[in-house]
């Protein structure tokens, strides 16, 4: 385990999480906003599985932690890290598969993210973006601090349509 809440735990991803990972990046209003297509091979979630476990969360690059539900020990999302080179940065984003949707799981996992983060590895910033249709990752940001620091018009190439990118930071001098 890498990271604990109240209800999750946050973890590395093995081999055996690829099925229930393909089965939530196939929802079509799971993938809408994301840069992959439903649906998700099974050969497809295996792969990424493999590139997630073999990541690490304290250098440079992409990091994925695994959410499970403790109380039911099943994956429910998932949360990446970015973690800038000079190590005092880092882009977040994050999953949760439709059924798990509407429990504050996602608001959970990432504060205890950004709680190690920010208090525990002492980084001064982390940035996020998403889709401007995108209202539940927007409400998400800004119900764990994030401020709104501007909007990208039309500047992803997405599905077939160009899209609008709103982009958040939160500081530590921002954390209560
Ligand atoms: C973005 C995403 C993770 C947000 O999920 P979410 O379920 O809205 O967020 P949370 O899990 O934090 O749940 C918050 C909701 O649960 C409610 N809730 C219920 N119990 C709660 C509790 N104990 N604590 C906090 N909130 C609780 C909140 O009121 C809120 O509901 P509301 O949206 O009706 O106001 C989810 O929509 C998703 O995975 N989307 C697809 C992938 C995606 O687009 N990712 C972002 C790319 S930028």
């Amino acid at each position: 385990m890498l990271l604990a809440t109240s209800r999750l735990t946050l973890r590395r991803f093995r081999e055996a999480d690829a099925p229930e990972l393909a089965a939530y990046r196939s929802d079509p209003d799971v993938a809408h906003y994301q840069g992959w297509t439903a649906p998700v091979t099974a050969e497809a979630a295996l792969a990424w599985v493999h590139a997630f476990a073999a990541g690490s969360p304290t250098e440079p690059g992409w990091f994925q932690y695994a959410v499970e539900l403790t109380a039911e020990g099943r994956l429910i999302g998932d949360v990446g890290v970015r973690l800038h080179d000079n190590l005092r940065q880092a882009d977040i984003g994050y999953t949760l598969a439709t059924a798990w949707q509407g429990h504050g799981y996602a608001t959970e996992a990432v504060r205890a993210v950004l709680a190690d983060l920010f208090e525990t590895r002492g980084l001064h910033r982390v940035a996020a973006e998403c889709d401007a249709r995108n209202l539940r990752s927007a409400a998400l940001l800004e119900r764990v601090g994030f401020t709104r620091e501007g909007m990208r018009r039309q500047a992803t190439w997405m599905k077939g349509e160009w899209t609008d990118d709103l982009l958040y930071g939160l500081l530590a001098a921002d954390r209560p």
